[in-house]
């Protein structure tokens, strides 16, 4: 059992966070800080920025007993998204559930170059399809910020095709959203799509056990098993994605940080020109694109 005793009530929410963040770093937890304000934003109902504002606030008895059992959780490697039900993805909250991943920061490389191919794109209503969808992150975000696009949602998953309508609804995109139960592009109409987006599972399934365990023990299995060479997602995607595509028509995929060449020679034999590589903030290889000449 961790000792919490620095945690009683009528201390102060600047307080708490600060040792929790210290507590987390002890572990050795990536983003302690944002993990700490937002427990303890969770149970005093405050924001960022209402926790900077009101960081003398002592919390109550009631509100320290919520957050240790919280804080219990986050020291048995549950992630904070996981907790809360809920994690933000370019500014969106969205809600994450077991049958989903959820987003990473890593994807947000995806949703930018994709944002910058639909400024290119004439006429501007494109459609757009996102393959293994999720909690809906990437179309979502897609969808909300160029508010004249279409999008379908595809998921093998009812279950996180459930979770993604929700995030949809939420985020006032539903009407310009098609959830489609499938296994990627495998039915989607021939020829329909400008754009086409896939954060697929690429971890070789062997390496799944070597995952951290906030990732193995909670992102579902189906989100992360590529296959024996981590590499099945991408083979069974790109020649339906191809022939799902308008001529110009555009496919992005992320892949893990030593995919690249693999997944190029992949896209390339599907047919794809001007395949490319883009590089994530932290100069790993991120995402390979290519389009339907
Ligand atoms: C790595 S997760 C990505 C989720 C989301 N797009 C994101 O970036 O946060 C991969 C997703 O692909 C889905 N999936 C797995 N196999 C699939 C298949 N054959 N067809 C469609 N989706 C599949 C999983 O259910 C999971 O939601």
């Amino acid at each position: 059992m961790d000792d919490l005793s620095w945690l009683v009530d009528g201390i102060d929410i600047g307080t708490s966070i600060r040792r929790l963040t210290k507590l987390f770093e002890s572990r050795g937890f990536w983003g302690a800080s944002q993990d700490a304000r937002a427990l303890v934003g969770h149970v005093v109902k405050l924001d960022y920025s209402g926790l900077v504002l009101r960081s003398n606030q002592c919390l109550t008895e009631q509100e320290v007993s919520a957050l240790s059992r919280l804080i219990e959780r986050r020291l048995a490697f549950e992630p904070v998204g996981r907790i809360l039900a809920s994690r933000d993805f370019r500014g969106l909250e969205l809600e994450v559930s077991a049958a989903t991943l959820e987003p990473r920061e890593d994807t947000e490389i995806l949703v930018e170059a994709a944002l910058a191919a639909l400024d290119d794109m004439l006429p501007r209503a494109a459609r757009i399809a996102d393959l293994g969808t999720g909690t809906g992150a990437i179309l979502i975000a897609l969808l909300v910020e160029r508010p004249e696009c279409l999008g379908v949602a595809v998921d093998i998953s009812p279950a996180a095709l459930e979770t993604a309508s929700r995030n949809a609804w939420r985020h006032g995109v539903s009407e310009r959203w098609l959830p489609v139960v499938g296994s990627y592009a495998s039915s989607l109409s021939p020829g329909c799509y400008d754009l086409i987006v896939s954060n697929p599972p690429y971890i070789a399934t062997t390496d799944i056990a070597l995952l951290e365990p906030d990732v193995r023990n909670y992102d579902p299995v189906l989100a992360l098993d590529g296959g024996p060479d981590g590499l099945v997602a991408y083979r069974q995607l790109a020649p339906d994605a191809f022939a799902a595509l308008k001529s110009h028509g555009r496919l992005f995929v992320e892949i893990g940080f030593d995919q690249a060449s693999a997944v190029t020679e992949i896209l390339k034999e599907s047919g794809f020109k001007g395949v490319s590589v883009l590089r994530d903030r932290g100069e790993r290889d991120r995402v390979v694109m290519g389009f339907r000449p």
